[in-house]
Parts: structure tokens; sequence; C-alpha cells
């Protein structure tokens, strides 16, 4: 394993089948080559995560968009409008696109992200070649915003990191399904529902408004720190943190909303914008699990775009686990 800022060494490595962790601006990805089915393969290896999970395919360019997605209109416009950028794209797959990415589905989920270094990584691969890549984190955990949050979750078992900083938003891409009748929201994002719908000219439904698509990563369980999270109210906080510190138990805070912290539990991330919640949110949850703290209490934000983004993640990172 080595950390690097080269993106040519990144490409030589996936070209020969190697495993690279890529920065992006929403979160770092786990990325092989999206030919290379045995590539691919090593990334459910390492992260642990089922084989029916679809991965995304990165492309470095909007351009090669149609090599991917079959024809479709409403693609087109979203990525006209927001590549580079944190969105993800499901339409139906082009035969080109191997099982080992799409977990068998007839649909795929397509990105160009805008992060350069990873951009250069695609582009050397060469013209209209894809990374797969989830986020690179061991399944079900909090996904890494740096290249140390890597390195503390799967180490020896990439091949390279490649450090392109902390990342931008913080949060995964929003992911909307173009495949059926009705485009669907399966996963909010920086870019947010009212955003896609001004696009689209037409309203994006909620997963279940329609028949979509399963959507395996959307597992109510997910985002998950060591502590356990509970979801509340802003003015519901200091009772609760007096509640559990009597009890003995150790206390971290994360709240949209600008609260004074008593001394005796920990202010992990208070205040702030949506988008400065988004960017630290995922440093927070791991700084818990690195102070042992046995509860976070998160007091989430309501906007569209990052703060349902936000909200999301805190819920997922609060459902009871299996
Ligand atoms: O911001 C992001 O999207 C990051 C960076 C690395 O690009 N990637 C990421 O990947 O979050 P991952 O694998 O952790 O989450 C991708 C989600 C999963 O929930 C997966 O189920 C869904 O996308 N997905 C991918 N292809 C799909 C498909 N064909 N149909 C339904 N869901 C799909
Ligand atoms: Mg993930």
């Amino acid at each position: 394993m080595e950390i690097s800022t080269d993106a040519a060494r990144a490409a030589d490595i996936l070209r020969r089948g190697g495993v690279v962790a890529v920065p992006t601006e929403t979160v770092y990805g786990l990325a092989a080559d999206a030919d290379n089915p045995a590539a691919v393969q090593r990334i459910f290896a390492i992260k642990g995560r089922p084989s029916r999970h679809p991965l995304i395919a990165h492309l470095s360019d909007a351009a090669f968009l149609s090599e991917y997605l079959a024809p479709n209109a409403a693609a087109a416009a979203l990525a006209k409008a927001f590549w580079p950028g944190p969105l993800t794209i499901i339409g139906v797959k082009t035969p080109r696109v191997i099982d080992a990415v799409t977990g068998g589905y007839p649909t795929v989920g397509v990105r160009v992200p805008a992060h350069p270094l990873t951009r250069a990584v695609i582009e050397a691969l060469g013209a209209g070649r894809a990374i797969a890549a989830p986020s690179a984190n061991r399944f079900g955990r909090v996904s890494p915003t740096t290249a140390a949050h890597v390195l503390a979750d799967l180490g020896a078992d990439v091949d390279l990191v490649l450090d392109g900083g902390a990342c931008e938003i913080g949060v995964e891409s929003t992911i909307v399904d173009v495949s059926g009748q009705a485009p669907v929201l399966l996963r909010p994002g920086a870019i947010g529902a009212a955003a896609l719908a001004a696009v689209l000219g037409e309203e994006v439904r909620a997963p279940g408004d329609v028949h979509a698509v399963p959507a395996p990563g959307t597992l109510a369980s997910h985002y998950a720190p060591r502590a356990a999270v509970e979801l509340l109210a802003p003015h519901e906080l200091l009772q609760r943190i007096a509640t559990l510190v009597e009890r003995g138990e150790r206390v971290g805070v994360i709240s949209s909303a600008n609260v004074t912290v008593p001394t005796d539990a920990v202010a992990l991330l208070v205040g702030g914008s949506d988008s400065e919640l988004a960017r630290g949110l995922y440093a927070a949850l791991r700084q818990a699990d690195a102070l042992g703290l046995d509860v976070v209490l998160a007091a989430a934000p309501t906007a569209d775009g990052l703060g349902e983004a936000v909200a999301d993640r805190l819920r997922r990172a609060s459902a009871p686990r299996s």
C-alpha cells in the first residue's frame, strides 16, 4: 500500500487490475477498472459488500454518457446541468457495462466526479473508460472524507490511496433514477429535489411513490459509527444530555442549531451552515468513536439539498442495527 498524489501512477495500478482509493468532491471512492470483472470483484471482497449491491461507474466526461446509458433525454439534461458534480444518474445500461458493476441489474448508476485528480485518473485509463467505485469504507460504516480515514478503514487492503485532500461536500452524491416512467430520488445529496425538478420539468418522486428499481444501498441502517446515534429536536438536547450523563454515558452532540453544549458532553459538530455540517459530518462520527463515546445526540437540519442529505445520513446512522 502507498499514498500518492500521482494520477498517472494510480491509473497504472488500475490498468493492472489493482484497487485504488480516489478522492471525489463527495467522499473517497474505492476504485477498480470498470471493464475488469476480477478487479471489480476485489472491491466487494475488500468492503465486505454483498455482490448484488451495484457500484457507480465514474466517467471522466459527460461526452461518454451514451457508452454506458441507453439513450435517455432526462439523463442527458441532468448530465448537462450538473456534471461534473455530485449527481449519480441511474438508467438502463448499455451492453458494455459488465454484471460485476451492476450486480446483474439491467440498470447502471453513472456520474462524472468533480475532483480534478480523479478525473485525470479516469482520463489516463483511456478515452471513454470508467472506474467502478463505491465509497471507500467497510460495508455499513461511515464513508471516508480524507485519505487518513481510508487508511484507518482499509489500510493494507488497497494498493494505493490517492490523496486529494479533504472532500469539499462530505456526503455522498444525490442519486436519481430516470430508468422508469417518472424520475425517483433514491438518495438525497447536495443537489436537491427542487434543483432536479427544475431541470427535468417535472417533480421527482420519493422511492415507493412509484415502482422503482430496488436501491440496495439505501438500507435503513448504514453510515453508522460504533456509538449509538439518537435523533431528536434541538429543544430536547439539553434534557437528554443531562439524563444520559447522569447514567454515566459518554455523550457527543451533532446539531444544526447553535446550542451551548454543557462541559460534561462533547460538542462534535454544532451550529454552522448545512454545507459545513455536511463537510464535517463523517469526521464527527469518527471522532465520536475515537473518543469512545457511547451516544451521539443529533439534531438534524431540515432544508432541501444538503440539509436533507445530512438528515438522511443521521437517520440511517440512528436506525436499529442488525
Ligand atoms: O458520492 C458518491 O456517490 C460516492 C463517490 C465515491 O462517488 N459513491 C458512493 O457509492 O456513495 P456507494 O456504492 O457507497 O453508493 C452507491 C449507491 C448504492 O446505494 C447503490 O445501491 C446505488 O448507488 N446504486 C448504484 N447503481 C444502482 C442501480 N443500478 N440501481 C439502484 N441503485 C444503484
Ligand atoms: Mg457507501
